[in-house]
Formats: structure tokens, C-alpha cells, sequence
């Protein structure tokens, strides 16, 4: 598979014009503003490009991200459901793990879905370039084809909380082995994100990751559990964004939840890393959320050594038992 940021740079050589930038700020604005977009905001070519150029690599890194948490003993998805797929974000996670996987993208928009397709078939990967692109608006009451692994990334905070719950009823019913939920890592995507995981639980899922148990979130308000993954910038994407920071980090909220009977998920239960481990001399302090369902910050000494090396490579996000 051929890299997507080399890909973009080909498919969107006039993704650095003014006009182009023009398309980005508008787009940021709409996902900074917090509030569901009235209309779709990837509402023509312009935009399509711009989202592409300017978040897809990021959505896409998440959503590895994310996907790394699901064990090895979930059976590989024959099919792969990604709703709100916009330009294909999850889709080339996916194929990263899975090259053999069948992917079906659904979204309203259809310059996303053009792009998609455009950018999937530059990717020399037959089995990224078999994607198929539909253009469906998911609504309320919404039902969705048999699938093995489903994937919603960045799309629940578009769409009224009524027709999210119903969505993620929909992938929960569809998918025969997990779905992937992933949102921005503010207290909205948060919540959007909490309300899948008590749907998923109601069904009788269990969560991977990020959560330890399926108590009730212990985070005290006005704090969001989210997680950072780090992504090179490319030239084009500094160029659109008018910076010069050679990295950024994209900030995100998720969950991963496996079907009944779908893996046994044996293991010693492990803490989540909830923030940026503190390092002192001879100290790192982790604030862990906890198997049994509470936040608690560990302080590991030099004097712990083994326990003490292995907190030293944890990171945020990571878990640690
Ligand atoms: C922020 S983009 C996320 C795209 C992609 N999932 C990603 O992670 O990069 C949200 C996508 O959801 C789509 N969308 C919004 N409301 C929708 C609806 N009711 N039905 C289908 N797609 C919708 C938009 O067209 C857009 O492509």
C-alpha cells in the first residue's frame, strides 16, 4: 500500500491554493464551533479536498490507533462497515492491519466519497481500491448490513443524539465481531463516546479499551477520558495549515467493543494511563483508571526496577499493569 500522504500530495496538487485554504478555514471553524453542522460540511469538491489534506491523516491515525487496542484473538473481519466514512480515513487503517478485509463505506456525501474512491484506487493496494463508496444519509431508525467489524469515526457529534443512539444501535446489531467508536477528544466527543459505551454495554459488549471495567466512567466532571496520538505533518498539510511544527497530535476520544463470544480476552486486567505520566528523579506517577473502576495515581520508584523501567516507556493512553 502506497503511502496516503503521498497519495493526497499527487491527487491535490491545487490543494495549496488560497481557495483552498479558504475551504480549510471554513471546515475548522465548523468543527471548532463545537456544534453539530446544520448542513454536511464536506458540501462540495473544495471542501472534500480540504478535509482530506487537512484531517484525514489525522482521523486516520486515531483510528489505527484504536484499532491497535483490539486483540489478536478477534477473528480478522471479512467485512468492514465504515459509517460516516467521509474520505476513507478508517478504510486505509483497516487495510494497514488487514489487506484481505472487504470495506463498504456509507456517507451523505458524495464529493467525500469521490475523493475516497479517488485516493483509495492511488493506493496500488487491490484490496483498498475493491472499497466500495455508497452514498446513504443514516437517519433515525436506521438499519445497516451484516458486517464483521464496523468502524464510526468522527460522526456521532454530527448527527442530533436521538439519531447517533440509533446508529450505533444499528452498527451494534450489524457487526458480528466489534465496532470502533472514535470522536475528538473534547468533553463532547467524550460524551458522545460515553453514550455508545452504555449502549454497547446494554447489548452485552465488552469494552477493550480504553475503559478497565464496565463500571460507570469514574472521571469527576469537568474531566473527559481521552487519549494523544502523535502524526508527522507532511509539506502539504503545513503549507494548508499556514505552521511550521514539523508534528502535530490529534486528540481523541474512543472505544472498542468486541461482541459476545468474539475473543476471550484473557490477560491480567491492566490500568489506563489517563494523563502524560509525571517523571521525577527516580519517579514516574501514573494516573491510572483502574479495573475496579476507580482513577488512581500510582508513584513507581527506581527501586521497583523492572515495574519501574516499564512505567518509564508508558505513555498516555497506554495501559499498565
Ligand atoms: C468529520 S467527517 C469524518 C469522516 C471520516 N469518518 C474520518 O474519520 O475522517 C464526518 C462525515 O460524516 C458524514 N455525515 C454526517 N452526517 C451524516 C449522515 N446523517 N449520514 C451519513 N453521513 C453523514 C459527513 O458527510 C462526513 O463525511
Amino acid at each position: 500500500m502506497r503511502d496516503l500522504d503521498d497519495v493526497l500530495r499527487e491527487a491535490l496538487p491545487a490543494s495549496t491554493t488560497s481557495a483552498a485554504r479558504r475551504a480549510t478555514e471554513s471546515l475548522r471553524d465548523t468543527y471548532r464551533s463545537g456544534a453539530p453542522p446544520r448542513e454536511l460540511a464536506i458540501a462540495d469538491d473544495e471542501r472534500a479536498a480540504a478535509y482530506a489534506a487537512y484531517r484525514m491523516p489525522a482521523t486516520r491515525a486515531a483510528i489505527a490507533r484504536t484499532l491497535a487496542e483490539l486483540p489478536e484473538d478477534v477473528p480478522p473481519p471479512r467485512i468492514h462497515l465504515d459509517l460516516g466514512g467521509g474520505t476513507g480515513a478508517a478504510v486505509w487503517a483497516v487495510h494497514a492491519r488487514w489487506p484481505q478485509v472487504h470495506s463498504r463505506v456509507l456517507d451523505a456525501s458524495a464529493p467525500a466519497l469521490a475523493l475516497g474512491r479517488r485516493l483509495a484506487l492511488g493506493s496500488d493496494d487491490a484490496g483498498l481500491a475493491a472499497t466500495t463508496w455508497e452514498q446513504v444519509r443514516l437517519a433515525a431508525g436506521v438499519a445497516l448490513p451484516a458486517t464483521d467489524l464496523t468502524t464510526v469515526s468522527y460522526l456521532l457529534g454530527e448527527l442530533p443524539a436521538a439519531v447517533a443512539g440509533d446508529v450505533v444501535d444499528a452498527a451494534l446489531a450489524a457487526s458480528s465481531t466489534s465496532v470502533l467508536v472514535v470522536e475528538p477528544g473534547t468533553p463532547r466527543g467524550y460524551a458522545a463516546v460515553l453514550a455508545a459505551r452504555d449502549r454497547a454495554l446494554a447489548a452485552g459488549w465488552r469494552i477493550v479499551a480504553p475503559c478497565p471495567h464496565a463500571g460507570p466512567c469514574p472521571l469527576t466532571a469537568g474531566d473527559w477520558c481521552h487519549a494523544a496520538v502523535r502524526l508527522t505533518r507532511s509539506s502539504l498539510h503545513r503549507r494548508l495549515k499556514s505552521g511550521d511544527l514539523g508534528h502535530e497530535d490529534e486528540k481523541f476520544s474512543y472505544l472498542a467493543v468486541v461482541a459476545p463470544g468474539a475473543g476471550d480476552m484473557a490477560g491480567e486486567p491492566a490500568g489506563r494511563v489517563l494523563r502524560h505520566p509525571l517523571t521525577r528523579k527516580g519517579l514516574v506517577q501514573l494516573r491510572l483508571c483502574t479495573p475496579e473502576g476507580g482513577v488512581r495515581d500510582e508513584i513507581v520508584s527506581k527501586r521497583q526496577g523492572e515495574r519501574y523501567r516499564r512505567a518509564r516507556e508508558t505513555g498516555w493512553g497506554d495501559t499498565f499493569t
